[in-house]
């Protein structure tokens, strides 16, 4: 017996020298993540935060998460919600990932969050803010570490109301993410009697926006408020400074406008006012070590995408911790997943009921490259998780 071990063992050793392909030898120890994100089009560098974010977390621990070593696959989703159920099944059926992480843009993740339900694969969102993720679409299998779209809008309402502001334009792109972001703001500052005046769209990801701010000009709202993230936030700001409203109508919006973006703006963005789950210099110590870290590993500032990314690998982690690497206990994973406490670089944050993060809004100021913290506009948020009944 001893005999034929050592002699498999002494076969394997020869195929190992010999380069051959060492069959599933160490799949049984290690975990496979899909990474499905952006990694072209308007959304490209969002994608690239939260690759790099995940990653870091992995690095940190010798290239496991909770204790597993972990493999990729990854698959660019282009922003296209035409292709997001072919992709998300090329991971899932082609790679048998353990787990879907994924991805920025609403419109895709729903597509993978139907997968994920119908395949039982579990899923870490790490972006997109689709309230149907963590409403009508929650599933035991389906978790969120960023926020949802409702979130940042909504703890833009009272701040507005408290600077006297009574009449808003809303603008953004009509797709899932800017039409609940949008609905999110109208939600508290109507609630406090405020009125928004005119809801102007345009197609995603269209930044043709001179029509738009020539209407908005000549209706001469208090403010604007706006969704607008990545490439096209960039553009906004440049072109609502060139038209010369920055200065006569405010213009105001969920975070995105402005993390990850400042510099691209060259100046347009300086002094806006945001509302989002994530600041620069907020002060703890996580968030200084991962600053640090990120920096060092890349050469730049995270924002918030790479934060969301981070806590996507920590939440693995607590899951994976929890059944001591055994990614086939799937109901211990969960269990855990749901109690986990993230000690996330925004601020440590909870699980709600429909697995997304209950956390603090802040009121944000751009100065230079980064937002600051003005204030906390919302403690402790939770998403109404209006539909979702979890079985
Ligand atoms: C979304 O589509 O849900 C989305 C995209 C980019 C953001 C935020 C939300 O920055």
């Amino acid at each position: 017996m001893e005999k034929t071990i050592n002699r498999l063992s002494g076969l394997l050793a020869g195929a190992a020298l010999l380069g051959l392909a060492m069959p599933a030898a160490h799949a049984a120890d290690a975990v496979k993540v899909g990474l499905m994100l952006p990694a072209t089009g308007t959304y490209a560098k969002l994608g690239t935060a939260i690759t790099n974010g995940f990653k870091l977390y992995a690095d940190e621990n010798g290239g496991k998460i909770g204790g597993v070593t972990v493999e990729y696959s990854m698959v660019d989703d282009e922003s296209d919600p035409a292709k997001a159920t072919e992709n998300a099944n090329k991971l899932v059926k082609r790679d048998a990932v353990d787990v879907l992480v994924g991805t920025v843009h609403s419109g895709v993740a729903m597509a993978m969050a139907k997968v994920a339900r119908g395949t039982k694969t579990l899923m870490i969102v790490p972006n997109a803010g689709a309230d149907e993720l963590t409403g009508p679409l929650c599933a035991p299998n389906i978790f969120r570490t960023s926020f949802t779209n409702w979130q940042p809008s909504y703890a833009m309402g009272p701040v507005l109301l408290g600077k006297g502001v009574k009449k808003v334009v809303t603008l953004t792109w009509k797709y899932s993410a800017g039409l609940q972001a949008i609905d999110g703001f109208k939600e508290s500052f109507t609630a406090g009697g405020g009125e928004i005046v005119k809801e102007l769209t345009l197609p995603f990801p269209n930044t043709e926006f001179q029509p738009y701010l020539t209407e908005i000009a000549s209706l001469k709202p208090d403010a604007v408020f706006v969704f607008f993230a990545g490439g096209g936030a960039v553009k906004l700001a440049k072109d609502y400074a060139a038209a010369g409203l920055k200065d006569s109508i405010p213009l105001y919006g969920s975070g995105f406008l402005t993390d990850g973006t400042l510099d691209a703006m060259g100046g347009a963005g300086e002094g806006l006012l945001t509302t989002l789950h994530y600041a620069d210099g907020l002060d703890n110590a996580k968030d200084k070590a991962f600053r640090a870290a990120y920096e060092k590993a890349y050469g730049m500032a995270p924002d918030v995408y790479a934060v969301q990314g981070y806590d996507a690998a920590q939440l693995l982690a607590a899951g994976l911790t929890a059944v001591q690497g055994k990614v086939e206990d799937r109901q211990g994973m969960i269990k855990a997943m749901e109690a986990a406490h993230i000690d996330s670089p925004r601020g440590t944050f909870s699980m709600s009921a429909a697995h997304n993060p209950v956390q603090d809004i802040y009121l944000r100021e751009a100065k230079g490259s980064v937002n600051p913290v003005v204030s906390v506009a919302s403690k402790a948020l939770a998403d109404p998780a209006r539909g979702c009944s979890m079985q």
